[in-house]
């Protein structure tokens, strides 16, 4: 028996702001169109792994044996690392969440860009940053944005297999200093999970193509935002997308709506502190809170009044932060 080696990676979570709503293929979670996210720096996941002797696979999640179906979603992805690695081992997986797990603060974004980068390390691998974002992506797939840091574009790719349904850093956007404020909005988790409300969405939405048939504009109209540091003009198609893709899904029969009554007056906070001349404007994902976009200069005023919202929990203020990368390594 080789002692098991236990490789330790952090991943930050990732904002989109042209957002992923929808997929071409269940499976290997492949995007039905492209997508473009901040990294975040102070919301993420810190993931262990070390492959042992057990008879099955553990996944501990912020200090407890995590549920049936969290456990088979990491084991199945492990099997992807096994079959690569040729290995059989089982491991052990021990991963800490900075942001409350399943609470639409996109968890599974840093969860699996952390257990994708750890898990191949502990096995043996060494995959190039593209690979890792293919190979994060079958865990989620807005994790195979946290690959990267900073601004990241998506793509949506056109190969059955995925290989080139990756993401890619944009330095383009490397030094802007923007936040994003979080404003949280209730406790505990989502209605329904992103998977899920995707399939139905396509299923029964009668705006499901016409949200998709906005993304290629969308993501056009970021990318030359970003290269010419335009907040405005990211902001109004940060908007839009949310916008978009909710109206999507509240189109679906039956709605889904993940919006409650703070999200309501989060952004009705946002609006208003944009009419008193404040470049800020919000984004929200498979949850009920709010994330305002804004310079760094204005992110503690835009904190503070979204804290005085009604309902609203607490307000976190992050800035863009770095990809995955590992901490602790044997050998290192
Ligand atoms: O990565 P998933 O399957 O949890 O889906 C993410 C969906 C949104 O967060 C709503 C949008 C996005 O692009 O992150």
């Amino acid at each position: 028996m080789t002692a098991p080696k236990a490789v330790t990676a952090v991943a930050g979570t990732n904002i989109a702001l042209v957002k992923y709503w929808g997929k071409r293929d269940a499976a290997l979670n492949l995007p039905a169109a492209g997508s473009l996210s901040l990294t975040l720096d102070r919301l993420g996941t810190r993931t262990t792994v070390a492959f042992d002797d057990g008879d099955r696979d553990r996944f501990v999640l912020d200090g407890a044996p995590a549920g049936d179906a969290a456990t088979a979603r990491v084991s199945a992805f492990l099997d992807r690392v096994r079959a690569r690695a040729a290995l059989a081992r089982r491991a052990l997986v021990q991963s800490e969440n900075s942001v409350p797990t399943a609470a639409g603060l996109a968890s599974s974004a840093s969860g699996f860009a952390a257990l994708a980068l750890a898990a191949t390390r502990a096995a043996g691998l060494e995959l190039p940053a593209p690979e890792l974002s293919a190979l994060a992506r079958i865990g989620s797939g807005s994790a195979a944005r946290s690959i990267f840091g900073g601004f990241v574009e998506m793509a949506r790719g056109e190969s059955a297999d995925g290989s080139d349904a990756i993401a890619r850093a944009m330095p383009e956007g490397d030094g802007w200093e923007v936040r994003l404020c979080v404003a949280i909005t209730a406790v505990g988790p989502k209605a329904i999970g992103s998977t899920a409300a995707m399939t139905h969405t396509a299923r029964t939405s009668p705006f499901y193509d016409a949200w998709l048939a906005g993304v290629p504009g969308d993501l056009a109209a970021a990318r030359a935002a970003i290269a010419a540091r335009h907040l405005p003009a990211l902001g109004a198609v940060v908007e839009r997308s949310a916008l978009r893709m909710h109206a999507a899904a509240l189109a679906a029969d039956p709605a889904i709506i993940y919006w409650n009554a703070a999200t309501l007056a989060a952004m009705d906070c946002v609006h208003t502190l944009r009419a008193r001349g404040t470049a800020v404007f919000f984004t929200i994902d498979a949850g009920p809170h709010v994330k305002a976009l804004c310079r760094a200069a204005d992110a503690d005023a835009v904190a503070e009044a979204l804290r005085a919202v009604p309902g609203v929990i607490d307000c976190l203020v992050a800035a863009p932060g770095p990809g995955a990368r590992v901490v602790e390594a044997p050998g290192r």
